[in-house]
């Protein structure tokens, strides 16, 4: 055993319940409270999430934990209080944030990540990494979504709390997100061990889909099936689930999830005019060794057929240079 650890995830847990309390009951909460209902999140989610608000105040939890008799230095260490810059004193860490829980897989709470209420930057303040939090090893909500991943053998990934939250009140309660962090290798081995498919869910705009082009090779490469979301007008999930409803969010955006060539050509195909002759070709080029990649023959005359019809080009000229391709690969092999 170990005390100090012992008594750090005391004090996590007494902290988030403090804090949720503190939004739900309290005139302090208030102004979180009707922010997170005109973001859409129901009195359930908040719930089982235990989201939670920091008051805007410099010694709340200072308070909290001293009348507890917690070791202040021991609390700053361990990512729940700060130092005022002149060293004499503690101060909370978060203030004035929508507070969300960090759990680990089994349940218990590590560290928090408090949002802003409005635009201000930085957006989400992260607990610092402690003897308990190793960011690059955590994904937000696997303590939930265990059994339902081990059940299905699957798992969507999401970037955000906000859309991990909104997908599980549509029913997908095989979701997890990184903190902000990119996909470790640490991540990806702990996902195969409970799961065969991954479902790519990031944000529709342009760093979200680029990060998903990022990831598939990371999940592919050990050896996972690999679909991904595709959304549009750069709505994230969470977005599209209080634009358009969670059943059409659960039908398109998780069962519609397309291969990785197919996402890899939607995603190229936004870098091309494919009016223009030129674009046409360009785009060409860029996605046949993608598709000449492919091991089956099947698998590559379904794309190419698509390819065909979209670009109004012959089958046959298209599967020619996909083949001269093929085959200086396997030369340059
Ligand atoms: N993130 C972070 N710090 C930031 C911005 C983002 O840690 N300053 C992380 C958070 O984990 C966040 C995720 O990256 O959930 C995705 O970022 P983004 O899409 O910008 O945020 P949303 O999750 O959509 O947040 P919200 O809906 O609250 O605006
Ligand atoms: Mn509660
Ligand atoms: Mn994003
Ligand atoms: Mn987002
Ligand atoms: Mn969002």
């Amino acid at each position: 055993s170990n005390p100090e650890r012992d008594r750090l995830l005391q004090a996590y847990e007494w902290t988030a319940k403090f804090y949720h309390f503190l939004l739900k009951n309290t005139e302090h909460g208030k102004a979180a409270m009707e922010y997170l209902r005109s973001r859409g999140f129901s009195d359930k989610m908040i719930d089982l999430f235990q989201i939670g608000y920091a008051p805007d105040r410099w010694d709340t939890l200072v308070q909290f934990l001293t009348k507890r008799s917690f070791d202040l230095g021991e609390m700053e260490k361990g990512g729940l209080l700060s130092v005022r810059s002149d060293g004499e004193d503690y101060l909370d860490r978060f203030r004035d944030r929508v507070m969300f829980p960090i759990y680990d897989r089994n349940g218990r709470v590590i560290a928090f990540a408090g949002r802003v209420l409005g635009d201000a930057q930085p957006k989400y303040l992260n607990s610092p990494e402690s003897k308990l939090f190793n960011k690059s090893r955590i994904l937000y909500n696997l303590h939930q979504a265990k059994p339902a991943i081990r059940k299905l053998r699957q798992i969507v990934l999401f970037e955000g709390y906000g859309d991990v939250i909104s997908a599980w009140e549509a029913g997908v309660q095989n979701g997890v997100a990184t903190m902000g962090t990119s996909l470790t290798e640490s991540h990806t081995g702990l996902m195969k061990t409970m799961a065969d498919e991954v479902v790519i869910c990031y944000d529709g705009d342009r760093a979200g889909q680029a990060a998903a082009m990022k990831v598939i090779p990371l999940l592919e490469g050990i050896g996972l099936r690999v679909k991904v979301s595709v959304l549009n007008e750069g709505l994230d999930p969470d977005e599209f689930i209080h634009k358009y409803g969670q059943e059409r969010f659960v039908r398109q955006i998780i069962d519609g999830a397309v291969s990785t060539t197919k996402f890899k050509l939607i995603y190229l195909k936004k870098n091309h005019i494919l009016l223009e002759e030129e674009g046409k070709i360009a785009y060409t080029k860029e996605v046949l060794p993608i598709i000449a990649m492919l091991q089956s023959s099947t698998e590559r005359e379904v794309y190419l057929r698509e390819l065909s019809a979209e670009l109004q080009l012959s089958f046959e000229s298209l599967k020619q240079d996909c083949n001269e391709i093929r085959q200086s690969m396997q030369k340059n092999m």
